[in-house]
């Protein structure tokens, strides 16, 4: 399996280990925003992601996620629209102030990056939530890059972007009139627009309201909530290439749950013949508030990411596209408007298998995939694990992952693909201490 592992130069070879020796002779600090911070134990920001902190994409009012972002924000044209925020914040604010228990999947070293132990980038812009409320905006958005730790194809990249969105109303009657007279409103623009939605209960035993809360006012609230995301959903979608103007546009709510909303809901739309996933979002727990010291108070919230949308409305096949530099991309859209992307060209892939016993302690495929993505960059397109078995009498375990590189810009030539390949194996060994098979 390890074909692509060719060693006939052997001064080539020792370049290849002293370049990997300076990838990851572990420097003591890692540098983010012209500031270094000291690495430990846990640090798992590799170079690949480090480079990536500070674009802001989705400031840029001609790039598809700056054009989205300013779509949004002119739908909430009355919300203060937020950005700038550090992605560097604490587990606690990440995780611990929205009420995220102490074994949740998401907080693993596997799905989220450190930069030390006290250090991460945020993995969503829900982070923000109580330093956002505290200071007393009343209604706003926020738009952000995130991270996660993931696999990679088409549709998955470890940065990308969120908007988080969220209304505060009084817990009291001037509340409750501003629930009824909003509702109103924004019933009577959804009941003449050409929308289907199925909905679900506000509020049941599975999706529960919350005891703080007063019945009728948290069913006027996640109201208000669904009915201002339909609305969104209305200018998002409605109309646009692909969809059949005589269709209505078919939404739909789901119940969900996320540890700092309830009741709790995902939407969906159905858009060129798919149902797609687009926003989570629900009732604000009421801990969130008290957090951030905003009394008598009641909030709905929700966070979008925008590169899923923005696929979808332009038609941008790949994650990757959105961080081209490429004027070939970026000249193809215009500050304001929604276009379809036309692909410039289409380069050959370049598979590349490596098959290997796995070490006692394991290997992660997120682990695989960072090694993979700090070496080849945006050169690799997917990794997909193809092969895993365990020997019955050794008991070692083994794994064979195809890493397809291909360029979005050029030709990548085989030869520059097994130099890449070469240093990932290589790295797999000195890192990982892995077996090559
Ligand atoms: N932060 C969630 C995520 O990244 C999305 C989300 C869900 C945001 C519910 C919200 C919310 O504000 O209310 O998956």
């Amino acid at each position: 399996m390890s074909a692509t592992l060719c060693r006939t130069r052997f001064s080539r070879h020792i370049l290849r280990v002293v370049q990997t020796r300076r990838c990851y002779s572990t420097p003591a600090t890692v540098s983010l925003l012209g500031q270094q911070y000291p690495k430990d134990k846990v640090s798992n920001v590799t170079s690949a992601i480090a480079d990536k902190v500070g674009r802001n994409l989705y400031m840029n009012p001609s790039h598809p996620l700056g054009i989205l972002q300013t779509l949004i924000s002119s739908h909430y044209h009355d919300f203060n629209s937020m950005t700038g925020l550090s992605p560097i914040v604490t587990p606690a604010k990440n995780f611990d102030d929205l009420g995220f228990p102490a074994d949740h999947p998401g907080r693993a070293a596997t799905d989220s990056y450190y930069i030390n132990r006290d250090l991460m980038l945020r993995t969503h812009t829900s982070a923000h939530e109580v330093e956002v409320f505290a200071r007393r905006e009343r209604q706003w958005l926020l738009s952000a890059d995130v991270y996660r730790r993931d696999e990679i194809d088409a549709s998955h990249y470890p940065v990308f972007h969120q908007m988080e969105g969220a209304r505060v109303f009084p817990m009291d009657a001037s509340g409750r009139a501003e629930l009824e007279a909003d509702n109103a409103r924004l019933s009577h623009h959804l009941a003449r627009a050409n929308i289907v939605i199925e909905d679900v209960p506000h509020i049941t035993p599975a999706n529960p309201a919350q005891a703080a809360h007063d019945p009728v006012l948290a069913e006027l609230v996640a109201r208000n909530l669904k009915l201002s995301l339909n609305s969104l959903m209305l200018t998002l979608f409605a109309g646009r290439a692909g969809a059949d103007a005589a269709e209505p546009l078919r939404v739909r709510w789901i119940e969900a749950y996320f540890p700092f909303t309830t009741p709790s809901y995902e939407v969906e739309v159905f858009f060129r013949g798919k149902w797609l996933e687009i926003l989570g979002c629900g009732v604000v727990q009421q801990l969130t508030l008290d957090r951030a010291q905003v009394p008598n108070s009641i909030s709905w919230a929700f966070g979008l990411g925008l590169e899923r949308i923005a696929m979808i409305l332009f038609s941008i096949p790949d994650i990757r596209l959105f961080w081209s530099q490429d004027p070939r991309f970026l000249s193809q859209f215009t500050a304001g408007q929604i276009s379809t992307f036309k692909p410039y060209s289409k380069y050959p892939a370049c598979y590349k298998d490596v098959s290997f016993w796995l070490p006692d302690t394991g290997l992660h495929d997120n682990d695989f995939c960072d090694l993979v993505r700090d070496l080849a960059g945006d050169l690799v397109q997917d990794v997909v694990l193809i092969d895993s078995f365990t020997h019955p009498k050794t008991n070692r375990s083994s794994k064979c992952y195809r890493v397809n590189y291909c360029s979005m810009d050029r030709s990548l030539s085989n030869e520059e693909a097994n130099t890449i390949h070469e240093q990932v194996i290589s790295t797999l060994k000195d890192k990982f201490g892995v077996e090559i098979r």
